[in-house]
């Protein structure tokens, strides 16, 4: 299972490195939005620290503005990903650029039915938004296993599956125990993973009885 990092900060997105723990980046407007540097400085240093695809949405909206912004944002780094929402325009674009070679993130994906189309389109990966349909009462992971079962029916689509919009460790059990091949997380959710105070009171107590030895001798 891969795991990409969910954020635009550089300082989070290194410590998480350091663990061992980034395959790869998926950023988005908003992410980018709570950052001080400019978008562009800012992807290019993540490009630099990250061997994997990062991942950056383009803003603009119509088929014309998407292309032309995404052979933009290609020359910011060796792995860029560009990140299309899902809708008539993107699909357009989307099936453009991967017959140009360029890799492509179908992302706000709440549905099979987007889903499908988005493989069809050619897309390299798709975004699912788990977090976002559990906040209105609809079933996230059910949308995952649906779109896995349709996806593994049909051989010829390649597209890849990031979970994404991850809000609790639970999500990405989850989504694990389905078989995802990619689940975008938080850098606060991965911190929650690591953590059980079983373990921490585990530590806590070899450490006063490895003292405790010490001061026998
Ligand atoms: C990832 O590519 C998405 O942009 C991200 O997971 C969205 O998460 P959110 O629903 O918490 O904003």
């Amino acid at each position: 299972m891969k795991i990409f990092i969910d954020t635009a900060n550089l300082k989070e997105i290194k410590k998480a490195k350091a663990l061992g723990l980034v395959d790869g980046v998926t950023t988005n407007p908003t992410l980018l939005a709570r950052e001080e540097e400019d978008p562009e400085t800012l992807i290019r240093k993540i490009s630099s620290e990250v061997k994997g695809p990062i991942n950056v949405e383009v803003t603009g909206i119509t088929y014309e503005e998407i292309l032309k912004e995404a052979k933009i944002l290609t020359t910011w780094g060796e792995e860029i990903v560009i990140k299309i929402p899902v809708n008539e325009e993107g699909l357009r674009a989307v099936k453009t650029l991967s017959q140009e070679g360029i890799k492509t993130n179908v992302t706000l994906i709440f549905s099979p039915s987007q889903a499908i189309l988005a493989a069809k389109a050619g897309a390299t990966y798709i975004c699912p938004f788990l977090g976002r349909l559990d906040d209105i009462s609809f079933n996230g992971l059910e949308l995952i296993r649906q779109i896995r079962e349709i996806y593994q029916n049909y051989n010829e689509f390649q597209t890849k599956i990031i979970v994404a919009s991850v809000r609790h460790p639970l999500h990405v059990i989850e989504a694990a125990k389905m078989g995802a091949e990619i689940v975008t997380v938080p850098p606060a959710i991965l911190e929650q993973m690591v953590k059980h105070p079983l373990t921490d009171r585990g530590i806590s107590q070899f450490l006063e009885d490895a003292r405790k030895i010490r001061e026998k001798r």
